[in-house]
């Protein structure tokens, strides 16, 4: 597979990763219990095919996700490119070197390769948090230092707060559904050559055409996804049919269509979730073909028809806090 530069770190990943969130998903709401077994063929099988960028957080199954993670890549580390996330309640200066410490120990490396601010924590001033990740750099436990959902604000004042080290990704929500990082944030990145994570770019599954009203996903987290509602897995569907037309004429899925228009933009890189081998290999064969101009045009004026009601989520506001606690 071809691999993209992380920001200006040097280092090249692969385009499309794999985001480990369900790793830890035992009870976690994802629908379906994951098995470690599942876990570990799938992590293989990535390595395999080159995909080297695994994202996982000391959040995701109270640190599960990290362990199989580990576990996954022993024997094949070189391989792999770590991306972990230190969380919201733990930007002290000291619950950071912490927190670091108990990643490292769970995944069993020496250093984690990318290491990420998951949420911005308003209360803790973001120079104290730096100061912590350029400390681990120093000290060799962190290789790059990330941050996750930040702003366009948030992201230049931590960029600001950083003395020797640079911000090399911002993980954020970004799919065909979900695109508000398109106007101010993307175009930022791509100028200070600060590459995009784009974490749920399969918008948990509303972008692979399996779900419809009738049929929606099971477990809370997606049920907190506005995009499940009724109302927008309506409306989605014509532009999944403009998708599957453009697959079934290259002999792609909807998925692999959806994923390679995302990553039309080099500064975007992919870290899609997957439950089996199976989900894992579509995912990674998304990138070997090119769209053409026709093809994008169709895309585009589907989405500019496309318009989604965010009033309609069933049990949007609790569970929202709750997902995002946990994410
Ligand atoms: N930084 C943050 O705050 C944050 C937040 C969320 C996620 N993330 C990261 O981003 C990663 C991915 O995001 P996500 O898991 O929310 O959403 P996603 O990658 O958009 O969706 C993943 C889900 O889509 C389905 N799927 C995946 N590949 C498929 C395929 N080829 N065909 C059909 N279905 C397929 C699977 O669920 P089913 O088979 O059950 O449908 C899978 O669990 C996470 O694992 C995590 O590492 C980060």
């Amino acid at each position: 597979m071809k691999h993209t530069e992380l920001g200006t770190s040097g280092i090249s990943v692969s385009p499309v990763g794999l985001g480990t969130w369900q790793f830890g998903s035992k009870g976690w709401g994802w629908g379906r219990d994951f098995g470690r077994e599942e876990a570990l063929k799938i992590v293989e099988r990535a390595l395999d095919l080159g995909a080297n960028l695994f994202d996982t957080a000391e959040m995701y199954g109270g640190g599960l996700s990290e362990e199989i993670l580990g576990e996954a890549i022993r024997g094949r580390r070189d391989e792999a490119f770590v991306a972990t996330k230190v969380s919201p309640h733990h930007l002290l200066h000291g619950s950071v070197l912490k927190a670091a410490r108990r990643s490292l120990r769970r995944l069993d490396i020496d250093a984690i390769d990318l290491y990420q601010i998951h949420w911005p924590n308003p209360i803790i001033p973001i120079r104290r948090t730096m100061r912590a990740m350029e400390r681990l750099v120093k000290e060799g436990k962190v290789r790059h230092i990330g941050v996750s959902n930040f702003g366009l604000s948030r992201l230049k004042s931590a960029q600001e707060a950083l003395a020797r080290e640079e911000i090399v990704s911002n993980q954020v929500k970004y799919n065909m559904l979900q695109r508000g990082v398109e106007k101010d944030l993307l175009p930022y990145c791509e100028k200070e050559k600060i590459t995009i994570l784009a974490y749920s770019p399969l918008a948990q599954g509303a972008l692979t055409g399996k779900y419809t009203p009738e049929n929606p996903p099971r477990g809370s987290v997606r049920a907190a996804n506005p995009l499940f509602s009724s109302v927008n897995l309506r409306r989605t569907r014509k532009l999944l049919d403009v998708l599957q037309a453009i697959g079934d004429h290259r002999k792609k899925t909807i998925a692999q269509v959806a994923l390679n228009w995302l990553m039309r933009t080099p500064t975007v890189a992919a870290i899609p979730g997957a439950k089996s081998v199976g989900q894992l290999e579509e995912n990674v064969a998304s990138l070997n073909w090119e769209p053409g101009e026709n093809e994008l045009a169709r895309i585009q004026e589907a989405l500019e028809q496309l318009r989604l009601s965010r009033l309609r989520s069933t049990l949007e506001t609790p569970f929202r806090v709750v997902a995002g606690i946990f994410r």
